[in-house]
């Protein structure tokens, strides 16, 4: 350690040694030694977690270049970070699940021999943090001590995830003291943006490396990741283990780990109903979670609980119950406007991260579709000028359409009081959709369990910007979960099937589709607060309060069983809107087909006999 750097560790507000170990649990320190020796980083950071760590953490990744600090007055405790321009998304072909046999991860999974893959990132992972200072960060899914909590430790040579961690997930000395208790495995996290720093190699603002390795080993919970700083890729609680580790552990645990928000309802009379939907990314999980219901809907209420992951569970009842394992929000910037969701800015004023947005002169943050008027000028998410006159004519966008802010979850406004119970909120609905812009109807619901699992299973949606690669190519996206389900795809609607057992009750299951159009492009449903029409609905079938009739693919409300007070809405445009059209749904089913080709072998019966029963009724 050079003398500088000794000063600068003895500057740490705590006045403690950032080096000393917050845990004394021995698997943990020999772990993070073992990983030391093999990563080679000049200087060890126990995270800490308190806000005085925090803000000299933010400061020295300010002073380094890779934040920017927003004005205080417009944006306050706000930062601004650009990625590389290659490193804006979750990278699925670099995905890997390491199983030990190839059929345990499926065909829709990346599969590698998980001793090929260790000695890959053995030599990968040899002095990648020298020069950098790899943190030690532990973290809670769930609220600290909850049973349905699960803990991480994520070694990390990103000051940046760390930041972006500390507003995702519970961290630091709390969760240690849960480690030292050693109720429970902890999942080891590797993390590193694979660029290490050899005497004399200057750093830059967004360090990456051109190849990347998201690795999974499912059946030793381990998680390693080499060579993105972003999103999915790098916070590693996200979408590595609460989805894709996680859904093994609820697999083999019998409980749900999911690619869903949590909301509640409240009628005017304060009944509240919970339910869970999986959208797939960028198809409208944070916004429907926030909604806020048109003014004619006097005494109803959304309360959010969760944006993006449910981990769910029957209790002893058999009744099931969801946690958001998140503490905070990663979401979508573009389209993020107080006209659509005013929840999530109020969200996003403060204490929040923003990466790959515009940034304003006045040193404020700005994205398409924020305000109807854009700024007269700008700096784009890769660094340019940018003006509206520029954007007409060469098309370029001040924020890249996968930017994203990092926001604490209890500065949602419409944050629901139970969204930190240790043991959860009832759900009494599931639900499911896409982003199509034929065939699905606006909303139906399934006739029972084993079709709503169909509907769930056999998911369409177009491709978004929050994967690299092609958008808008309708692909099967079976609950959501196409990228995130760590083992077999058949096995897990197994899973879900099987789930049935241990419930005294199933959840109704609906699937829903925004993003119908019509001939002209244009969406038919004005979507975003008016789809509490639809939520409405779905609470009161609930409730055994709402008609609907059957159809070919299940229940769906006629004109009149939706509530249509305050909204133009004509029983023509509903027609077309609910339209089921004999010739698409046969272009559907094929794609069913193609689906469950790719899975057959681990097929569970009851998706041929359901498929069956569909083909029948078409
Ligand atoms: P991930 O964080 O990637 O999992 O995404 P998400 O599912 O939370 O999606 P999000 O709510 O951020 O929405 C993504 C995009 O869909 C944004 O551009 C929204 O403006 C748009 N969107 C959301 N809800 C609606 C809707 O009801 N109608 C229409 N037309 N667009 C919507
Ligand atoms: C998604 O892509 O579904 C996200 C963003 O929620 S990321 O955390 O990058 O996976
Ligand atoms: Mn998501």
């Amino acid at each position: 350690m050079t003398t500088k750097e000794k000063a600068k560790t003895s500057d740490w507000p705590e006045k403690r040694n950032p080096a000393t170990p917050l845990a004394s649990n021995k698997h943990l320190l020999k772990w993070v030694e073992k990983m030391a020796r093999l990563t080679k980083p000049a200087r060890i950071h126990w995270v800490s977690g308190t806000a005085e760590e925090n803000q000299a953490l933010l400061d020295q990744i300010t002073a380094s270049g890779t934040l920017t600090k927003l004005n205080e007055k417009l944006w306050p405790g706000c930062y601004y970070a650009r990625s590389d321009a290659s490193d804006v998304a979750r990278v699925e072909d670099r995905t890997y699940i390491c199983s030990l046999s190839k059929d345990s991860a499926g065909p829709t999974n990346n599969w590698e021999d998980p001793f090929k893959m260790r000695r890959k990132l053995k030599s990968l992972f040899n002095g990648v943090m020298q020069g950098r200072t790899m943190y030690v960060l532990a973290y809670s899914m769930g609220p600290v001590g909850s049973p349905m909590a699960r803990i991480g430790v994520q070694l990390t040579d990103s000051p940046y995830a760390v930041a972006n961690m500390r507003i995702m997930a519970r961290i630091g000395a709390p969760v240690f003291a849960e480690i030292d208790k050693d109720t429970q495995r902890v999942v080891p996290c590797v993390h590193t943006v694979g660029m290490p720093l050899g005497r004399g190699k200057k750093d830059v603002a967004w360090p990456c490396n051109k190849e990347k390795y998201i690795v999974h080993f499912p059946e030793t919970r381990e998680i390693w990741s080499y060579g993105s700083g972003y999103g999915g890729n790098a916070l590693l609680g996200k979408k590595c283990f609460a989805l894709r580790i996680a859904s093994n552990i609820a697999r083999d645990e019998g409980w749900m780990a999911e690619h869903m928000l949590i909301l509640g309802v409240e009628d005017p009379k304060g009944e509240k109903t919970y339910v869970a939907a999986a959208f797939p990314s960028a198809c409208g999980k944070t916004n429907f979670a926030m909604l806020i219901p048109p003014a004619s809907f006097k005494g109803w209420k959304v309360w959010t609980v969760g944006d993006d992951i449910a981990w769910i569970k029957p209790d002893a009842t058999g009744n099931l119950r969801a946690i958001n394992p998140e503490a905070g929000f990663f979401g979508v910037a573009p389209g993020t406007s107080n006209a659509t969701n005013p929840n999530a800015m109020a969200a996003l004023a403060k204490n929040s991260i923003f990466t790959n947005v515009a940034l304003t002169p006045e040193g404020g943050v700005w994205w398409e579709g924020m305000t109807d008027t854009p700024p007269a000028e700008c700096t784009d998410w890769q660094g340019n000028h940018w003006t509206p006159e520029i954007a007409k004519q060469t098309g370029a966008k001040a924020a890249h359409p996968n930017a994203r802010f990092t926001a604490p979850a209890s500065q949602c406004p419409t944050i629901d009081p139970a969204w930190e119970d240790p043991n959860g909120v009832p759900i009494s609905a599931i639900i499911f959709g896409g982003r199509r812009a034929t065939t699905m109807p606006l909303v139906f619901q399934a006739f029972n369990w084993s079709t709503g699992v169909y509907v769930g299973a056999t998911m369409g949606s177009e491709t978004t910007a929050a994967a690299a690669g092609a958008t808008g190519k309708v692909r099967r996206d079976p609950m959501a979960m196409l990228p995130f389900c760590g083992y077999h795809m058949a096995d897990y609607f197994r899973h879900w099937l099987k789930m049935q057992r241990s419930l005294s009750e199933t959840p109704r299951v609906f699937h829903v589709n925004w993003f119908r159009r019509g001939p002209d492009g244009k969406f038919l449903w004005p979507g975003y607060s008016e789809n509490m029409r639809v939520l409405k609905w779905i609470v009161d079938r609930v409730r055994g309060r709402a008609l609907g009739k059957e159809s070919p693919i299940g229940w769906v409300p006629r004109y009149e069983d939706l509530d249509w007070r305050g909204l133009k809405f004509t029983s023509a445009q509903f027609d077309e809107l609910q339209n089921f059209d004999r010739s698409e749904w046969r272009q559907e089913v094929i794609g069913h087909e193609e689906l469950f080709l790719d899975l057959h072998d681990h097929l569970p019966p009851e998706m041929i006999y359901e498929r069956e029963l569909l083909i029948c009724r078409l």
